[in-house]
């Protein structure tokens, strides 16, 4: 059995713990978790009690008791974490973004390059994203022209993310486009591949210093094709968060209103038809509240798939999204950021600079 430390049990701590007593439950993973560990003891006392394990008083006791380490703690508490975690050979699930800047991120990539790890980049497990992968990469509809990505989330400083930390540039490293949009950013580069250019105006609209509420991001690529993403930080309560993406290739338009199933709708000259996504067969084995259903299928497919590679026990298995492919998004994120500090000029992007 896998034996699985939490270091940080705030709202996605939280939600991995569940995630993974869930699974465990079912019989999915041979795994559990025995430790948890929070700079508040309480809020680690308060995961082990619902879904397993002991508080451990200090990071030090809880990386002795176990195999893999899950990392959720702040964005900023990531990189002492995983090196750490590494010094001790032990597997690595790190949450993104790597850490608040790209030299901090690069020795996080570092860190975990040396041990099995994955990066919480979940789209990457999303069947919409999947099926619209393979098409744009099959190349039947021909190639990109352009793509539209519009991201929106209320400020999550409140409702049920409740983190202060989020309006704090030392702890978080910016606002929308690399707290949340790392995720958009990683999704059009693996649809995409690497831009040659990124330019980007960004505003900060609720007051907090260096906590963009607005990003809009403009991509060039090798071949003239452009992408470009809007990423929004509101404050419309129901609006809780929800991606739109449309690509127009030169023979079809795809597009989706939802960010994990779909459905991918095609529209070409003499047909439209939808490309439905599913959840694992397995996920229906999950024994879960129905509305919670998808939001746990979402995050159980990585964790899965992490664990069953750790199982396999492949000497320097690596789990998907690697760092290497995390590090490559935080480095046009990085881009991003210095055009917007520059008024919007064009920055170069040679992801291996
Ligand atoms: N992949 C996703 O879908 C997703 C979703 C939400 C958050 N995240 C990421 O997960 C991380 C945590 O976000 P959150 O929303 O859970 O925040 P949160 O504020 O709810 O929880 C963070 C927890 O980390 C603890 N902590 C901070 N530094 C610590 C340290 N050095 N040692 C031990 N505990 C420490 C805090 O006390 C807190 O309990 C962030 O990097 C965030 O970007 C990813």
């Amino acid at each position: 059995m896998i034996r699985v430390g939490l270091v940080g049990c705030g709202f996605i701590g939280t939600a991995h713990a569940y995630v993974l007593q869930k699974l465990a439950e079912a019989g999915l993973v041979d795994a559990a978790l025995v430790a948890t560990h929070d700079a508040d003891p309480a809020r680690a006392e308060r995961v082990a009690r619902h879904h397993g394990g002991e508080a451990a008083p200090s990071l030090d006791e809880l990386l002795a008791r176990v195999d893999a380490v899950w990392v959720c703690t702040w964005t900023a508490g990531h990189l002492a974490v995983v090196e750490a975690a590494a010094a001790r050979g032990l597997a690595v699930f790190c949450e993104k973004p790597l850490a608040p800047t790209l030299a901090e991120s690069e020795r996080v990539a570092a860190a975990l390059a040396t041990v099995p790890h994955q990066v919480g980049l979940v789209l990457r497990w999303a069947p919409v994203f999947a099926n619209a992968a393979e098409i744009v990469h099959s190349g039947r509809y021909g190639r990109p022209q352009a793509t539209v990505l519009r991201d929106d989330q209320y400020f999550p400083i409140q409702g049920r993310y409740a983190s202060s930390w989020r309006k704090d540039v030392a702890l978080a490293g910016g606002g929308t486009l690399v707290e949340h949009s790392i995720h958009d950013v990683d999704v059009l580069r693996w649809l995409l591949g690497d831009p040659e250019t990124v330019s980007a105006r960004t505003a900060s609209r609720h007051g907090y210093p260096g906590i963009d509420d607005v990003a809009a991001v403009t991509l060039t690529y090798p071949d003239g094709g452009v992408a470009q993403l809007t990423s929004v930080w509101h404050r419309v309560l129901s609006r809780e968060s929800s991606r739109r993406i449309e690509i127009f290739c030169e023979e079809a338009l795809l597009w989706a209103d939802d960010d994990y199933l779909g459905p991918l709708h095609v529209q070409t000259s003499d047909s439209r038809h939808t490309v439905e996504g599913a959840p694992p067969e397995w996920a229906a084995e999950l024994r879960v509240p129905a509305e919670l259903a998808s939001a746990v299928a979402a995050y159980a497919t990585p964790t899965k798939a992490f664990l069953d590679g750790l199982a396999g026990g492949r000497p320097g298995a690596s789990g998907h999204p690697s760092a290497a492919e995390a590090l490559a998004a935080h480095r046009v994120v990085d881009r991003a950021y210095r055009s917007a500090a520059a008024g919007g000029a064009p920055e170069r992007c040679r992801t291996a600079d």
